[in-house]
């Protein structure tokens, strides 16, 4: 009975997927993202809802300081990884942040505050995070307080014990990094990683649905596209269907070397040569807050460098989650955004210098650390709270 209501529930969470995906393409010539669907088909409420209402007119009307709260959190809940991918800050342990997990308490003390007007946590950042055990605990708060929550795994660490934590816990969508359908094309991106492992990863977590007769995770293949794995795009599509995934994803790759890039345009991402300034008509420093595992707070997820942190969710201890997230570093980020794509900004000083640099994202996280420290300055950067004794950021 249990067994059967699930699998209702998994197809219907799917069929309305499928369908708000069709009128969005209709109407807006693109696809959404899975896990953003099904956050705004199974988890609004009027509160949720005003509240990003608000942030929207708050970035359309330029403010600085917000009455609105994040409505999409990513949370970060261990830095350590098992694989070493070649773009990824971790895999090739390029030095900018120190290893970390997350601190229960931190999270808690968050979530309290800010719980209530999220629709999605992804956990996940920089690390694999299975790795950390107590990633259940983490998902099981949130989901407990109406939260959507997702993560991204490699999938190589999904024993049948993990997987069966996440499901218990309640988790509603997983992407399961799978760049590959041969070990030899698998392992050139997922350097360290077996193809067999990651295979056994998502059978496991079907068994552990089935198991429990649970229609959660949606368990969604991510292909990321790049030149020397595009050919197998087709059969990794066929085969994530046949493994029991409920849906795949083939999104762009970030290279930083024009050989990686595939020829197929719709995956094509622009390679930054360090030419450009451009401001961007970005939304992260209104709706999205970026928790690292040590607790710093970024603009988003392309900044990385301990430099570009914006402060620590330690702060709310004193005055609240508006100290934090109307500090100045917001504020001047916030400032830097322009709502038109494409203009030039002149240099201009501030914490958050980041955002002037950034078009989409990808400049940010091409540069290095010696770049980072150059462009954020000591007196410039958040300060980092100690364990007994933290200052504020000052709202000036
Ligand atoms: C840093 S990983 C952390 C989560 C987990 N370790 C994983 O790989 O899924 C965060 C996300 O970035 C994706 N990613 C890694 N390298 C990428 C690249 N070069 N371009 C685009 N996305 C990438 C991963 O697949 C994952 O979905
Ligand atoms: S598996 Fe994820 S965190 Fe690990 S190196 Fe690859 S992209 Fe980075
Ligand atoms: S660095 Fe770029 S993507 Fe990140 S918040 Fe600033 S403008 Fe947005």
């Amino acid at each position: 009975m249990l067994r059967s209501v699930g699998a209702t529930r998994g197809t219907i969470s799917r069929r309305l997927n499928q369908s708000v995906q069709l009128f969005l393409k209709l109407m807006l010539g693109r696809r959404a993202r899975t896990r953003y669907v099904l956050a705004f088909t199974e988890r609004s409420t009027l509160r949720k809802a005003i509240n990003l209402v608000i942030s929207e007119i708050s970035r359309r009307t330029k403010q600085k300081v917000l009455r609105s709260y994040p409505s999409l959190m990513l949370i970060d809940v261990t830095t350590a990884c098992n694989l070493q991918c070649p773009f990824c800050k971790t895999g090739t342990k390029r030095r900018g942040r120190n290893p970390a997990v997350l601190h229960m308490a931190d999270y808690v003390r968050l979530l309290e505050e800010i719980g209530k007007y999220l629709y999605t946590i992804l956990f996940y950042l920089d690390g694999e995070p299975v790795l950390n055990p107590r990633l259940p605990e983490f998902i099981k708060l949130a989901a407990d307080r109406g939260v959507f929550t997702s993560t991204s795994s490699n999938a190589t660490l999904i024993t049948p014990a993990v997987a069966n934590g996440l499901v218990t816990a309640g988790l509603d969508h997983i992407s399961l990094s799978i760049d590959g359908t041969t070990q030899e094309v698998y392992e050139i991106y997922r350097r360290g990683g077996k193809l067999e492992d990651a295979l056994r990863g998502l059978r496991n977590l079907v068994e552990a649905k089935r198991s429990h007769g649970s229609s959660k995770p949606y368990i969604e293949w991510q292909f990321i596209v790049f030149r020397h794995n595009e050919h197998q795009l087709a059969e990794a599509r066929t085969l994530a269907k046949r493994l029991g995934a409920d849906g795949f994803e083939a999104i762009a790759a970030y290279v930083e070397d024009e050989a990686w890039m595939p020829k197929d345009p719709q995956f094509r991402q622009e390679v930054w040569h360090g030419d450009t300034q451009t401001a961007v008509n970005c939304r992260w420093p209104y709706s999205n807050l970026v928790v690292h595992a040590d607790g710093a707070v970024s603009s988003c997820c392309w900044t990385y460098y301990e430099p570009f942190d914006f402060g620590h969710i330690r702060d709310i201890q004193q005055g609240g989650f508006r100290i934090l997230w109307n500090n100045s570093n917001f504020r001047s980020s916030r400032g830097l955004i322009d709502l038109d794509y494409d203009v030039p900004r002149p240099h201009a000083c501030g914490p958050a210098k980041i955002c002037q640099l950034c078009r989409e994202g990808v400049q940010p996280y091409s540069l290095t650390l010696a770049e980072a420290n150059e462009i954020v300055p000591p007196e410039l950067r958040a300060r980092k709270p100690g364990p007994e004794t933290h200052q504020l950021n000052v709202i000036s």
